[in-house]
């Protein structure tokens, strides 16, 4: 069934937050690129890439339901933060709001009977669990090690490690 115009234009708001997070994780790798963490940045980036894969993800379900995906403009993202604490503390906040707004959209999908897309939906809200489980373990660990130079170096080298 092709997919109906509330949902389709819900799924365009999604892809435009997930292009939107692809791009704030790019300006904190840049940010942390400039405080010389390379492994910090490094990590970042691939997020971004994860964020790009996101926004395909419902890119490629919005074609395949016979919609309609429709680009817009992308907010300009942060430049500075205060800390690479500060940066983790900002990144789980923002995946806090994606959550929300991926439960808000599996509550549209289930009111307006779109099953197929509350069953697309899934894989984000297991995905969010993890997304948010990741920056906050990162975050717990710089809360532990503080951010003395060495505190800072071992977690760098870790964070380099970070597959695609
Ligand atoms: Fe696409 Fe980090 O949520």
């Amino acid at each position: 069934m092709k997919i109906n115009e509330t949902v389709e234009k819900a799924l365009n708001e999604q892809i435009n937050r997930e292009l939107y997070s692809a791009y704030l994780y790019l300006a904190m790798a840049a940010y942390l690129d400039d405080l010389n963490l390379p492994g910090a940045a490094h990590w970042m980036r691939i997020q971004a890439q994860e964020e790009i894969g996101h926004a395909m993800k419902l890119y490629d379900y919005v074609v395949e339901r016979r919609g309609r995906v429709v680009l817009e403009g992308i907010a300009k993202p942060p430049a500075e933060w205060g800390s690479i604490t500060d940066v983790f503390e900002s990144a789980l906040k923002h995946e806090e709001e994606i959550t929300s707004h991926i439960n808000n959209l599996v509550d549209l999908a289930q009111e307006e009977g779109d099953h197929a897309t509350v069953s697309m939906l899934k894989w984000f809200v297991d995905e969010q669990v993890e997304e948010e489980d990741s920056v906050d373990t990162i975050l717990q660990k710089l809360k532990y090690l503080g951010e003395d130079g060495r505190s800072l170096i071992i977690l760098d080298r870790e964070l380099a490690q970070r597959q695609g």
